[in-house]
């Protein structure tokens, strides 16, 4: 072959690299942003929250079946298990704001409330465990809680070690008494690594961008880059006009988020409130079918010991089920308003 003959081939094989360097590229980049690197929430999570049904009740004394404790996690740990719950999907059983003693350790550790989790987080999640479930916890990336609890500020990794040393499978990280969107930033950036670097499977679950939006609009990207899924909107209430009002906020918003949903990273509407008290029958069945339409993560704030049989069949729809953990994980568009 001559040195001409010998240039030509390989700036072809040199052109067939690149081509195909592009082609990868170009698909790589093709479906949604890049994800949170750690492999989980491939389609929406799925399971129980205790905040909108039980709030901050903490006392035990004179409501001992409704109080944030451990007996109430213990509970419903055994029904999501025996019920038919874990068969449909339903996965992470979630502790939310209020599980905390009001200082933290010797060490600088948070700890669990002693009278209402006498046997610590680390006990509750081997229960959890051995039921096939998985836990989650609540954290705050500020000073406090959003309920004046210790916050996480300072002790990102410090958290991050305990959390993962319990065996807790999932973190919701809230974002009250954070005192600058610097911070705010940061703080979320910095507790996605350190959960990273535990080397434990733990879903992160973020309220970010609902922070962020009265100052400026969030980057959803960036967002995506570290975390599982993200609040964008208030709290979900148990009523109609709560539902709405999540529904106009997202539907109003669609060009923004939709396209940031997907296997890794999900739009998080907030929790489901079917088997309740303030929707009716057609409104239960409306918020079913939406959140699986959002490819929403479905976690019921219920209680479970007692919910009706129709609740129940609504929840478990195994059909419905299917929409919203669709492998594709694609976000549905509001495409027509009816007035
Ligand atoms: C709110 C959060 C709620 C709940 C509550 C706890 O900010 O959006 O979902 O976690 O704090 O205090």
């Amino acid at each position: 072959m001559t040195a001409t003959m010998k240039l030509v081939s390989s700036v072809r094989r040199l052109g067939c690299v690149l081509a195909f360097c592009f082609l990868a590229l170009f698909l790589w980049g093709l479906p949604v942003a890049r994800a949170l690197d750690n492999g989980l929430a491939m389609t929406p999570t799925m399971g129980w929250l205790h905040w909108e049904r039980f709030m901050c009740n903490v006392n035990c004394q004179e409501e001992p079946d409704s109080c944030v404790s451990e007996k109430l996690f213990l509970q419903i740990a055994e029904i999501m298990a025996s019920d038919g719950w874990k068969d449909v999907g339903y996965e992470y059983l979630c502790i939310d704001d209020c599980w905390m003693a009001p200082e933290r350790d010797s060490e600088g550790r948070l700890q669990a409330d002693s009278k209402r989790f006498p046997g610590g987080i680390r006990r509750l999640a081997n229960y959890v465990h051995s039921k096939g479930l998985k836990l989650g916890i609540y954290a705050d990336v500020g000073n406090k809680t959003c309920a004046g609890f210790p916050g996480s500020f300072g002790y990102y990794d410090i958290d991050a070690e305990t959390f993962a040393d319990w065996g807790v499978d999932l973190l919701k990280f809230d974002g009250c008494y954070c005192d600058s969107i610097k911070h705010l930033a940061d703080g979320y950036k910095h507790m996605s690594l350190a959960l990273n670097r535990t080397g434990r499977s733990i879903v992160y679950s973020c309220e970010w961008p609902l922070y962020m939006w009265p100052i400026f609009k969030p980057n959803y990207t960036e967002i995506r880059e570290y975390c599982n899924h993200w609040r964008n909107f208030a709290d979900v209430y148990d009523s109609w006009q709560s539902i709405r009002s999540i529904l106009d906020w997202t539907t109003s918003n669609q060009e923004r988020i939709v396209p940031v949903a997907g296997p890794g990273g999900w739009n998080d509407p907030d929790m489901l409130v079917i088997g309740n008290f303030g929707l009716s029958r057609d409104q239960q069945i409306t918020q079913m079918a939406l959140w699986a339409i959002m490819a929403a993560p479905l976690l019921m704030s219920n209680d479970l010991r007692h919910i009706s049989l129709e609740a129940k069949a609504l929840l478990q729809d195994k059909d419905v089920i299917a929409i919203n953990q669709d492998p594709l994980g694609k976000q549905g568009y509001r495409l027509r308003k009816v007035q």
